[in-house]
This record gives structure tokens, sequence and C-alpha cells, in this order.
């Protein structure tokens, strides 16, 4: 099949990639693009390992088609933050172990970032409903809503930061 050139946003990043036009984001991302961090759990996209953002809405990269998404933003985990500048997100899921493989951790981490950016103060109930298409074979999921909960708490307290001018408190 013929390739041609498509042009991604992804973590803020302009990149350019000539492919065919039934090759998957998911497989752009990892194999012509080199960002590992989404996976492929499962063939039948019922696992969420792959999902990333587009324009802020959490996808499944494995039956995503790259060249439709020719200008779009796309976040992957990688572009939520680095060892150095932990998002929240990373940072609760690091604390509370809510990763514990990893396999899963990406897409629940992009999961995360897509609700809590569209809804600062969850209840327990939209959080479920929130990863409820992201499956964990480790963690018994306990630990990755104590995750959310972390994030969250984090954000809350970075914003009373920024608002009071003070550096945010650890949560503990
Ligand atoms: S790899 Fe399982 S949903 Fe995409
Ligand atoms: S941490 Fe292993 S599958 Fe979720």
């Amino acid at each position: 099949m013929n390739k041609g050139i498509v042009h991604l946003r992804i973590n803020g990043e302009e990149r350019e990639i000539a492919i065919a036009p039934n090759r998957l984001l998911l497989d752009a991302l990892r194999e012509d693009l080199g960002l590992t961090g989404s996976k492929r759990g499962c063939d039948d996209s019922s696992c969420g390992c792959c999902a990333v953002l587009i324009n802020g809405v959490p996808m499944l990269s494995c039956v995503a088609l790259a060249a439709s998404y020719e200008n779009c933003d796309i976040t992957t985990v990688e572009g939520l933050g680095g060892p150095s500048d932990l998002d929240p997100v990373q940072e609760g899921y690091a604390e509370m172990g809510g990763a514990q493989c990893g396999y899963c951790t990406p897409g629940f981490m992009i999961a995360t970032k897509a609700l809590l950016d569209r809804n600062p103060n969850p209840t327990m109930e939209e959080i479920r409903e929130a990863l409820s298409g992201n499956l964990c074979r480790c963690t018994g999921y306990m630990q990755i809503y104590e995750s959310v909960k972390y994030a969250l708490e984090k954000r809350r307290a970075i914003s009373a930061a920024a608002a009071s001018g003070v550096r945010a408190p650890v949560v503990r």
C-alpha cells in the first residue's frame, strides 16, 4: 500500500511520518516514532493498555488509523511528565502502588488524566466508570483508585498553592 505523509502533534512536538493509510496509531507511535509507553495488551480492543489522548479525549490507539489524525494533538504517557517533573497522576500511581507489573499503567494514567482534566472532583462512582475500559491483572484495582485519589488531592494542592503564591505541599 502506498505511503503518505501524515503530520501529528505528539506530546507538543510536530512530527511528520510516512505511513500507509491502514497503519494503526499504536504501531506508528511504537514502531515509527519510538514512543513505546503505550502498550498492546489484547487483540480485541478490551484492555485499554494502548490508550492515548487525542485532542484531550482518551482513545484506543490499537483501533485508530494514524492517518485519520492529521494535525491532531496526541498525548501519550511519555507526554504526561518525565522523571524530574512527574504529573500528579504519575506520582499517584508511583506512591500508592497503582503500578505493579506496569503493563496496564500507561492506559490507566491516560484515562485518569482525562478524567481529572474534565472533572477535578470525581466521585468514587465516576472514577470507577472512567477507568472501566482499562483492565489490570495485578492490583485488584484498590491501589489504582487510591492512586487516582492521590492525584486529585495533589492537583487540588497545586491549584490552592498557585492561588496563594506558595509551593504545593507533599500529599500523604
Ligand atoms: S491493546 Fe487492548 S484495547 Fe488496545
Ligand atoms: S499492574 Fe500489572 S496488569 Fe496492571
